[in-house]
C-alpha cells in the first residue's frame, strides 16, 4: 500500500473514499468533518440528530456522497469520548475503518489524522498510529491460497491536512509508522508460514536478506560450529529432527563499537511438537508458530537497521525443530549447557528453556547487556494473562520498567510476574545441577527462573508471548494469526535507550 501525506481539501480528493470522523456525543461536526457534512447538505448532522451516528469508539457509517463531493463514498468513524482518545484507539479506527472500506471494494482511500486537529494528540504521533492501523490492520497472509481475493486490497492511503505546516510533522509520522508496522508484518508473515516453509534454514535466510537490505551484519552458527561452543542444550533440542539447526545471529552498529551492546534474543522452534513428551494432536499445527520471539526479533533489527539510532544491537535467535524420532532426546536425559551448567530432562516439550540457556550463555560469551528475551515459552503464561498482556520476567527494575513503558508506546501490554528466590526450588534436581521443568504451579515462573539461572548479573527482562503472539479473532490493529507483537515494543525500547 502506498502512502502519502498531501495538503488540501478533503472533499476534492480523487479517491474512492475518504473518512472523516466523530467524537461521542457531538451534535454538529467540526473540522474537516464539518467540511464534508456542509458540502453534503448537512447529511451527517442529520444522521446524528435521527441517532443513526453516535460517534462510539469504533462505530462506522457509510454515506454516499452522490456526486456532492469528489469522492463517491465518506465513512464517519467514532472516536468515542473526546477524552479518552489516545494512540492505541486511533491505531484501532484507523485499522477498522480500511477495513471497512475493503469491503466496500474502495481502492484508494483518504484520511484525516485523528487527533491531530482539536483533539490534542500530537500530529506527528497521531500520523504515526493512523499508518499503523492502516497496515496493520489490512494485513492478510494469503501466500498459499491460488485463488484470487474476493475482496481488492486498499492500494493507496491519502493522509489529508488542510494546514500546511502540519505537513513536515505528518510526514515523519506517517514514515516512522511505516516502518514500525512492516517489520510487524515481516515478523507476522514469518510465524504464519507453516513449518515446512519455515525451517531454521529458511528462518536464517529471512535473516540474511534483512541484513543485506538493511545494513546489519549477519552471521550464522552451523551445527559444527555449535558443537565446538559446547551448546549441549541446543542440540540436545535438534537431535530428533532432520532440519539442521542454525544458530542466527544480526548485529547492528550505531555508535561506538567499544560502548555496551544491547542484546535481543528470540526463541526460535519452527514447529514444536512436544518431542518424545508429544503434544495432543489438537491445535499442534499452531506450534508452527513457536519461532514468533525469533521472528519478533528478526523483524525488529530490520526497523531498527531503517531507523539508525545511536546504539549498539545483537540479535540471537537459536532456531530448531522439536521433533520425535529415534535419536530425539528422552526424559531422564541429562544435556550440558554452553555454560556447563547440567539439565536433567523430565519433558521434552519444555525445550523453549533449553535452547535460550544456550543463546543466553552466548550473550554472555559476548557481554551483550542489557538482553531482552522473547519466546512463546509456557502455556501457563496463557492461561495467567490471557491474550491480552504478555509476561515480563526480571532481575531488574529499571529495565523491566522501560520495556513496560515501551509497550506502552507501541500498544502492546506487558505484565510484570514475580521473581522471587522461593520458585528455583521447584527447578532442584537430584542427580543434574537443574531440571527442565518446575511442575504445573507458576510454570511461567519457574520457566523464567530456569532462564535466569544462564544470564547471571546482567540487567535482563524476559517476555513470555504463548498466549499473545497469535489470535483467533480480528480486533482492531490485530487481524487472525501471528500478531507481530513485541516487534514495535523492541523498536522503542531501542530507541529509548539509544536516547541515553
Ligand atoms: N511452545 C510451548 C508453549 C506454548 C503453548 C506456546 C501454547 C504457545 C501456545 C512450549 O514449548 C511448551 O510446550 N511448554 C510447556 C512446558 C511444560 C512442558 C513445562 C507447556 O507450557 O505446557
Ligand atoms: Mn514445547
Ligand atoms: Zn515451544
Amino acid at each position: 500500500m502506498e502512502i502519502k501525506v498531501v495538503s488540501g481539501d478533503i472533499t476534492k480528493l480523487k479517491v474512492d473514499a475518504i473518512i472523516v470522523n466523530l467524537f461521542e456525543g457531538m451534535e454538529s461536526p467540526a473540522g474537516a468533518t464539518g467540511a464534508v457534512d456542509q458540502a453534503l447538505g448537512g447529511l451527517i448532522t442529520q444522521l446524528i440528530a435521527e441517532g443513526e451516528i453516535k460517534g462510539k469508539l469504533n462505530e462506522m457509517t457509510l454515506v454516499h456522497s452522490m456526486g456532492k463531493i469528489s469522492p463517491a463514498r465518506v465513512v464517519v468513524a467514532g472516536l468515542g469520548k473526546e477524552n479518552e482518545l489516545n494512540l492505541t484507539r486511533i491505531r484501532g479506527v484507523a485499522a477498522e475503518a480500511c477495513r471497512f472500506l475493503r469491503k466496500v471494494g474502495a481502492k484508494r482511500v483518504g484520511t484525516i489524522a485523528h487527533g491531530a486537529g482539536s483533539g490534542g494528540i500530537d500530529v506527528e504521533q497521531s500520523a504515526q498510529a493512523l499508518t499503523e492501523g492502516a497496515i496493520l490492520g489490512l494485513y492478510t497472509f494469503r501466500k498459499h491460497q491460488t485463488k484470487e481475493p474476493d475482496q481488492k486490497d486498499v492500494n493507496e492511503l491519502r493522509i489529508v491536512e488542510m494546514d500546511r505546516k502540519k505537513l513536515p510533522e505528518l510526514k515523519r509520522g506517517c514514515a516512522r509508522g511505516r516502518i514500525m508496522a512492516e517489520a510487524t508484518n515481516l515478523a507476522r508473515d514469518m510465524a504464519n508460514e507453516p513449518a515446512n516453509y519455515m525451517t531454521p534454514t529458511d528462518m536464517a535466510e529471512v535473516a540474511k536478506k534483512v541484513a543485506q537490505d538493511y545494513g546489519l551484519e549477519f552471521k550464522v552458527l552451523e551445527k559444527k560450529d555449535i558443537e565446538k561452543l559446547g551448546m549441549g542444550a541446543l542440540l540436545g533440542v535438534a537431535q530428533g529432527s532432520r532440519q539442521p539447526p542454525k544458530f542466527i545471529i544480526l548485529s547492528y552498529t550505531g555508535t561506538d563499537p567499544s560502548k555496551n551492546t544491547l542484546g535481543l534474543v528470540g526463541k526460535g522452534i519452527t514447529f514444536d511438537s512436544g518431542g518424545i513428551s508429544i503434544k495432543p494432536s489438537e491445535g499442534m499445527g499452531d506450534m508452527k508458530g513457536d519461532m514468533s520471539g525469533g521472528a519478533a526479533v528478526i523483524a525488529a533489527m530490520r526497523a531498527i537497521g531503517e531507523l539508525k539510532p545511536k546504539i549498539n544491537v545483537t540479535a540471537l535467535i537459536p532456531a530448531t525443530e522439536n521433533l520425535p524420532d529415534g535419536a530425539a532426546v528422552k526424559p531422564g536425559d541429562i544435556l550440558k549447557a554452553m555454560n556447563g551448567k547440567t539439565i536433567e530432562i523430565v519433558n521434552t516439550d519444555a525445550e523453549g528453556r533449553l535452547i535460550l540457556a544456550d543463546a543466553l550463555g552466548y550473550a554472555g560469551k559476548l557481554k551483550l547487556s542489557p538482553l531482552v528475551d522473547v519466546a512463546t515459552l509456557t502455556g501457563a503464561c496463557h492461561i495467567a494473562l490471557g491474550d491480552v498482556c504478555s509476561g515480563a520476567f526480571s532481575n531488574n527494575k529499571e529495565l523491566v520498567e522501560k520495556v513496560i513503558k515501551a509497550g506502552e508506546e507501541s500498544g502492546e501490554r506487558f505484565w510484570q510476574m514475580p521473581m522471587d528466590e522461593d520458585y528455583k526450588e521447584q527447578n532442584k534436581s537430584d542427580v543434574a545441577d537443574i531440571k527442565n521443568t518446575g511442575g504445573r504451579w507458576g510454570g511461567a515462573i519457574t520457566a523464567a527462573q530456569f532462564l535466569a539461572e544462564f544470564v547471571g548479573e546482567t540487567p535482563w527482562v524476559h517476555l513470555d508471548i504463548a498466549g499473545t503472539a497469535r489470535t483467533d479473532k480480528e480486533k482492531r490493529f490485530l487481524v487472525q494469526g501471528a500478531t507481530g507483537v513485541t516487534v514495535r515494543t523492541l523498536v522503542n525500547l531501542t530507541l529509548s535507550l539509544a536516547q541515553e
